[in-house]
């Protein structure tokens, strides 16, 4: 088989996956294995990044063996993982000093209040396009070198590593020999310049975070190195944060092109172009992509917290559904939210209000309320929180958006598209393919390793799926919205002095 395939690992949240894909964008073959969530305490989770790398190696074998190929007919690998998750490492044994802290984890709040007492929460944002909040990963390393005996001294020496997932797989990948990550993680940091795309100084010693233990950035695509193992040979040509690799594969390469990926959060992203976009309504301004040495495009981002892993709790914490499919039927056997309204604030609100102390709140219950109406309650918190997040970026960049393209898991989900479309009056597109952040993660690699030429080539090659477009009288209009908006406020400030 000639070199002309490329493997993409999308190393998320709840999963690992590999997919193997032709010059065509098919999918050949797939592999995708869970790895644990760790628990340990109410507000912290934990991953084991030793159990994600054999998850890594495993999917990795079983995408070749799937598509029929072995690492001899691919011409390049791209990485795209979970954003902000910090792992610290001993490069002499190759063992994490402690688990993986996730992005998800709001240990770090306190210290975030504390560095942000007397500047406020936006003291980074100019330098870094960040507030300060326990979702990115500076707070989660100033976390472990303070509570690991003798880590800080140690990473000042150079002793210890840091890296977000990207870097994991890449130092692992290669045997140790390269520690990198790439533009679009680091900016997740609050620790990177957008400017410069280096580490920022006042960050890093503001945080208390060692540079000698910061691996070196890189572009999104360009040659990091040669993987040896599962992979021997192949060159490492491409890594993005998932929600960028999303962007990226679903071909948003222009300034004004958007994406909403619903996977265990949700997170919207708009292309801005070649300048970072301050947002003064809660969003973050991100770096979308870097290709080798180009000039770096920027993004503006609303992340939330919690979409899909409603249905995960729907499922496994309450019992109401047997498998995620079945929240679509659950939600259509009665035919409106019977009053109800979510507000998902089991890890505090994201973008656009950032507020940690908020906790979910169920509103409007009576004794009429079924499994059904939770259900829809669900579907419509998703909707109702895109188009928060929705406005906002349209109060930033001046830009209303007429289209939006979606992926993700629950973008399967037929009602949903028709919420989403309905609650913020847009047409939603769906593509053929919606595991876009593999897409994305191998049309980067392939464009470094020369598999495909050029932009214009990927956007052609794109193919187009379903389409919702908003339907008049459905119940989900300004009402719905306003009672939501209600509930939110109900929500925020639930945390007190006692808690
Ligand atoms: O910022 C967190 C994000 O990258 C996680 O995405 O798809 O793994 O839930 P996902």
């Amino acid at each position: 088989m000639s070199q002309r395939l490329v493997a993409a690992i999308d190393q998320g949240t709840t999963s690992t996956r590999c997919m193997v894909f032709d010059a065509a964008g098919t999918v050949l073959g797939s592999h995708q294995r869970e790895h644990r969530q760790l628990l340990p305490r109410p507000g912290w989770v934990e991953h084991d990044a030793v159990e994600i790398w054999a998850r890594v190696q495993e999917v990795v074998a079983g995408g070749l063996r799937n598509a029929g190929v072995d690492a001899a007919d691919l011409a390049a690998v791209g990485i795209a993982n979970q954003r902000e998750t910090t792992v610290v490492w001993d490069p002499a044994t190759g063992r994490p000093v402690h688990n993986a802290l996730v992005w998800q984890d709001t240990r770090t709040e306190p210290l975030c209040a504390e560095l942000a007492a007397g500047p406020g929460r936006d003291r980074f944002a100019r330098d870094t396009g960040l507030p300060l909040a326990s979702y990115f990963s500076g707070p989660k390393i100033r976390w472990l070198l303070d509570h690991v005996p003798g880590a800080r001294e140690r990473a000042e020496r150079g002793e210890l590593l840091f890296g977000t997932l990207d870097t994991w797989i890449i130092w692992n990948l290669t045997g140790g020999a390269v520690h990198v990550t790439d533009v679009t993680n680091a900016s997740r940091t609050l620790l990177m310049n957008l400017r410069t795309l280096d580490w920022d100084e006042g960050a890093l010693s503001a945080m208390g975070v060692p540079r000698a233990m910061l691996p070196e950035i890189r572009s999104s695509a360009e040659v990091y190195g040669r993987a040896c193992g599962v992979l021997e040979g192949v060159p490492i040509t491409a890594a993005l944060g998932d929600q960028q690799a999303a962007l990226f594969g679903q071909a948003c390469f222009s300034a004004g092109e958007a994406k909403s990926t619903y996977g265990t959060g949700a997170f919207l992203m708009l292309n801005t172009g070649r300048e970072p976009v301050p947002s003064a309504h809660g969003l973050l301004t991100t770096v979308g992509f870097r290709l080798g040495g180009e000039p770096a495009v920027y993004a503006l981002e609303g992340s939330i917290a919690n979409t899909g892993s409603l249905t995960r709790w729907l499922r496994d914490g309450l019992g109401v559904i047997g498998g995620a499919a079945e929240i679509e039927t659950l939600a259509r056997s009665v035919p409106d939210n019977g009053g109800l309204y979510l507000v998902p604030a089991f890890s505090g609100l994201f973008a656009p209000h950032w507020s940690p102390d908020a906790r979910g709140i169920l509103a409007g219950l009576t004794g009429f309320a079924r499994h059904g109406h939770l259900a829809r309650a669900v579907l419509e918190a998703t909707a109702y929180q895109t188009r928060e997040v929705m406005d906002a970026m349209a109060l930033d960049s001046g830009l209303r958006l007429e289209s939006l393209r979606v992926d993700g898991g629950m973008t399967a989900n037929d009602l949903l598209m028709q919420m989403l479309a309905d609650v913020l009056g847009v047409r939603i597109a769906r593509p053929e393919m919606t595991e876009t952040t593999c897409l994305g993660a191998a049309y980067a690699a392939g464009l470094a390793a020369g598999v495909w030429p050029d932009l214009d080539a990927l956007r052609a090659g794109r193919r187009h799926g379903a389409a919702w477009t908003p339907e008049p009288g459905t119940g989900l209009g300004a009402r719905q919205y306003r009672k939501y908006r209600k509930a939110v406020e109900l929500a925020k400030g639930w945390l007190d002095e006692d808690d």
